[in-house]
């Protein structure tokens, strides 16, 4: 069983083929995911932003001590990249306490789940990332173990089957989900304290970037930092991972000091352009606005067009490039916004302002 594996892998780097290589070009290697390891802060003192969740947390963990109780479960939602598993990890620490790190996906009978709670520790705490993948009978099980620190295991099959009871020790569940939305609502209910992670303001990761170029004994200076900044897509991992990349250009080509000059050039080189959209997003719009005039157009044709799967683009692109408010979703198809147009420095047909594009096309 390897139940107890370290699932550190985010979404994006499980992604296989081109879109795995965005961002930076080629995929993480084992150096990157070791250095992202050695990235994490530590305690809540050392995490940048996300003020509302630090404080609250700060607040339930040093209760939970002061009174010598183990800390409510607590859920972590918010896209990939912006610090769930750092938290879950900072909880721990913060509770003196040893962490089990295992996934929604990893769990695919209830008897692995049962096996994992029932060798916990008291007061330990159990990281289930991604627990919105989590299948229907774990959940079930989940369910009781977290109110009443109980499950039922099941011997036998069929009408011999008994169900045994079996005390847990309290523990921490650290729930952590890309898609809040996806939770059935009494898992949701069961968490005493639900964390909304945002994303983060250029000027926090500035200091994300700052902070790990002294970790990494990199020289930056600040209008280098602010370059990376504002291209990582409100996203501590992007602006490390951008950091490492501009890290290595500024190595060959610059005795390793990074300027705002050696930022650009180098994120040119890894073709992440001024607003942080990598070769896929660029693609994604250039497709739209080149071959479909704006749009709108379907999902399905779009990817085709770019050579991706329907997901890909669905899940990979267009988060990013609908937060931008450089394409939207309508009911009709994918549309360009003005922004768009603008933004890869292309006039748009006459009439087209977004929302009816192809209309417009057609002189309507
Ligand atoms: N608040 C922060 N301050 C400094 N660095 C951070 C912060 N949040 C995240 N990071 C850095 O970003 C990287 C990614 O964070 P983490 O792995 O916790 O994200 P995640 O939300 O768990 O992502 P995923 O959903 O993909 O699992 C970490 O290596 C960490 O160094
Ligand atoms: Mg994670």
């Amino acid at each position: 069983m390897n139940w107890d594996e370290t699932d550190d892998t985010s979404t994006e780097e499980r992604l296989v083929g081109p879109a795995a290589e965005r961002l930076v070009g080629s995929v993480a290697d084992g150096e990157d995911q070791a250095v992202e390891a050695a990235l994490r802060p530590k305690d809540l003192g050392e995490f940048i932003g996300q003020e509302k969740v630090r404080e609250q947390l700060d607040l339930v963990l040093r209760a939970a001590r002061a009174r010598g109780a183990t800390a409510d479960h607590v859920l972590l939602s918010g896209a990939p990249g912006l610090g769930k598993t750092t938290l879950s990890m900072i909880i721990a620490a913060e509770m003196g306490a040893p962490i089990r790190i295992t996934s929604g996906p990893a769990i695919q009978h209830a008897g692995d789940l049962a096996a994992i709670l029932s060798s916990l520790q008291e007061g330990e705490v159990l990281f289930l990332d991604e627990i919105h993948r989590m299948s229907r009978p774990a959940e079930e099980m989940l369910y009781m173990a977290m109110e009443d620190f109980r499950v039922d295991v099941i011997v036998g099959k069929g009408p011999g089957a008994t169900a045994i009871p079996l005390e847990l020790p309290p523990f921490t569940l650290v729930g952590a989900t890309t898609r809040a939305g996806l939770l059935p609502p009494p898992l949701r209910d069961r968490f005493g304290f639900t964390g909304h992670m945002e994303f983060y303001e250029p000027a926090e990761l500035e200091r994300v970037v700052h902070r790990s170029a002294s970790l990494l004994d990199v020289e930056i200076e600040p209008d280098g930092a602010a370059e990376i900044a504002g291209r990582s897509r409100g996203t501590p991992r992007i602006a490390n991972r951008l950091l490492r990349r501009v890290r290595d250009y500024a190595q060959v080509k610059a005795d390793g000091f990074i300027t705002r000059e050696i930022a650009a050039a180098a994120l040119a080189v890894y073709e992440v352009d001024a607003r942080g959209l990598d070769r896929l997003d660029r693609a994604v719009l250039e497709a739209l606005l080149k071959l479909f005039g704006g749009g709108p157009v379907g999902l399905s044709t779009l990817a085709v067009a770019v050579g991706e799967e329907r997901e890909t683009v669905e899940e990979v692109a267009e988060p990013f490039l609908v937060r931008e408010g450089l394409l939207a979703r309508t009911p009709r198809g994918r549309v360009g916004t003005p922004a768009a147009w603008a933004h890869l420095g292309l006039t748009p047909p006459r009439t087209s302002a977004g929302g009816n594009g192809q209309q417009d096309l057609f002189g309507a």
